[in-house]
């Protein structure tokens, strides 16, 4: 079997995911010599298009979207030569006909060997079908590894899941499907277990003995954009909430795993997720679960839409932008500990950040309660800029004894531009490694979670909020920190320059 060789199968090809996200990926991968050169894309859409159509698509992809530009016209003209396109109709049968026999054509020339990695940047409806399709198209039938790539939403809760994995299981092994969270495939997401673990300055301290709380912000400035049918149906709970938010959390309060193998790290994830108190019912969603969804506002001077004034969006819509919650993880290192998570559209400005509030120390002693001490403060900065922020106590320079927050920034990539999410996700994939894509277990453990919050607005829509667009969302999320003598630490795109604290 050969080594980072395969055919590539871009379902949903004429795409945005695909032109934005996934062209520049493979682009920078072959540019880094991630990928070998044996390999070829299919570019595959209804769309009709030819070869040459489709390599101009890809190269304008690039040009406006990768991190690597292209220098070298030779080296461009043998990336591209790779790219092929055929229309298709992914539920009809004869054309994956027509396929195999192009995928088998592009895998002799290309020398490939077999491998087949198929990306459905679909419909998820589409899923089933296609896998079928693929088996019996007779596209599985090469000797090397075959992968199914897939993006989310997987599922809108549990049994739509259960049945969508029903389907796609019937055709590929668990083992060849590697579930896309983007969120995991982003350098600080990835680096959250290495700081945690790797330091003496944190690892001790990792648990409830030491930490007071941690607080999860996903802040998009972004509205529902042209994504109205999509979202109105789902709603930042499920956009957002089941997936991404879900898995920084395991990232943050999963054991360490016994070896560093895809499958233990991923049993330590599933572990935790199955420790998320359950809310009990509505009572206890509508007091830890704030909902709220944008109403007319403005940012940066320029006046917004509502959600309900938004293309493709129901006028009457009880969908939730914004959602804030109290998490509790019921084991022994986290019991007690409380989770704070927020994300929301339009809000002032786009973030992610985790910030792990530690427990004071008495400041009645050596102080002798002259000063509040601030608490030290730990943040993890994902996005835009990507960071370790540390925020500690020492005395004011000249100072008797006043006591003042220092802080460190430590930007580990040193202002190099780092792989982008899809790329490292992208090659993992085609070199097999699926540590950070999302298991059927854990898909399924963050559903069941979710879902009682879902049930629980379901009776309802008296606890939906609204809140101008531009503003930091419903009031009420504050409360949620503050009924605990906490509150939100601003993120670092609130005060531009220099955090204040
Ligand atoms: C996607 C959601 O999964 O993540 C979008 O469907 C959201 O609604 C996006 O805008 C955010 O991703 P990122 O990487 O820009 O934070």
């Amino acid at each position: 079997m050969r080594m980072n060789s395969a055919v590539i199968f871009m379902f949903g090809a004429t795409g945005d995911l695909a032109r934005r996200k996934l062209y520049p990926a493979l682009y920078s991968m072959y540019q880094e010599g991630k990928l070998s050169e044996r390999f070829a894309v299919i570019g595959l859409a209804r769309r009709p298009r030819t070869n040459e159509q489709f390599r101009d698509d890809v190269r304008r992809s690039i040009d406006e979207f990768s991190r690597t530009k292209v220098s070298d016209e030779p080296g461009w003209a043998r990336f591209v030569e790779r790219f092929e396109y055929l229309s298709l109709d992914s539920t009809s049968l004869p054309g994956f006909q027509e396929l195999r026999k192009m995928a088998d054509r592009l895998d002799e020339k290309f020398d490939v060997g077999g491998n087949r990695l198929f990306y459905l940047a679909l419909a998820p409806e589409l899923f089933g079908t296609v896998a079928v399709n693929l088996r019996d198209g007779g596209l599985l039938e090469t000797t090397g590894w075959h992968r199914l790539v897939i993006e989310k939403p997987f599922g809108y809760n549990l049994p739509s899941a259960q049945q969508l994995n029903k389907q796609i299981t019937e055709v590929f092994d668990e083992s060849e499907i590697f579930r896309i969270d983007h969120y995991l495939g982003k350098e600080m997401v990835q680096n959250i277990g290495v700081i945690r673990s790797a330091n003496a300055l944190f690892e001790p301290l990792w648990n409830n003995r030491h930490i007071a709380n941690i607080q999860i912000t996903l802040s998009e400035t972004v509205g529902v954009e042209e994504r109205g049918g999509y979202y109105d149906h789902s709603g930042a709970l499920r956009d957002m909430g089941q997936n991404h938010m879900l898995q920084v959390l395991a990232m943050l309060t999963m054991e360490p795993p016994s070896r560093m193998h895809p499958e233990d790290i991923r049993d330590e994830k599933v572990k935790v997720l199955r420790s998320l108190r359950p809310y009990a019912n509505a009572e206890e969603v509508d007091k830890y679960v704030v909902r709220g969804q944008y109403g007319p506002g403005e940012l940066k001077g320029a006046a917004l839409p509502g959600y309900r004034q938004e293309e493709k969006v129901d006028p009457e819509s009880k969908t939730e932008t914004y959602f804030a919650a109290k998490v509790l993880v019921d084991n022994f290192r986290w019991a007690g500990v409380p989770f704070y998570i927020r994300t929301g559209k339009r809000l002032p400005v786009k973030t992610t950040e985790v910030v792990v509030e530690f427990k004071n120390v008495p400041d009645n002693v050596y102080l002798a309660g002259k000063y509040r001490l601030e608490p030290n403060l730990l943040v993890f900065r994902i996005q835009p800029q990507e960071g370790v922020y540390l925020k500690i106590n020492g005395r004011e320079p000249g100072s008797e004894s006043s006591i003042v927050p220092l802080s460190l920034d430590l930007h580990p990539s040193g202002g190099h531009s780092t792989p982008e999410a899809y790329e490292r996700l992208l090659y993992d994939a085609v070199r097999g490694d699926s540590t950070y894509f999302t298991r059927w277990d854990e898909v399924a453990s963050a559903w069941q979670f979710i879902d009682r919050i879902a049930e629980g607005w379901s009776g309802s829509a008296a606890s939906l909020q609204s809140y101008p667009a531009g503003s930091w969302g419903p009031k009420a999320a504050e409360e949620l920190l503050a009924e605990d003598g906490f509150k939100w630490w601003p993120v670092n795109g609130q005060n531009a320059g220099e955090p204040k604290w």
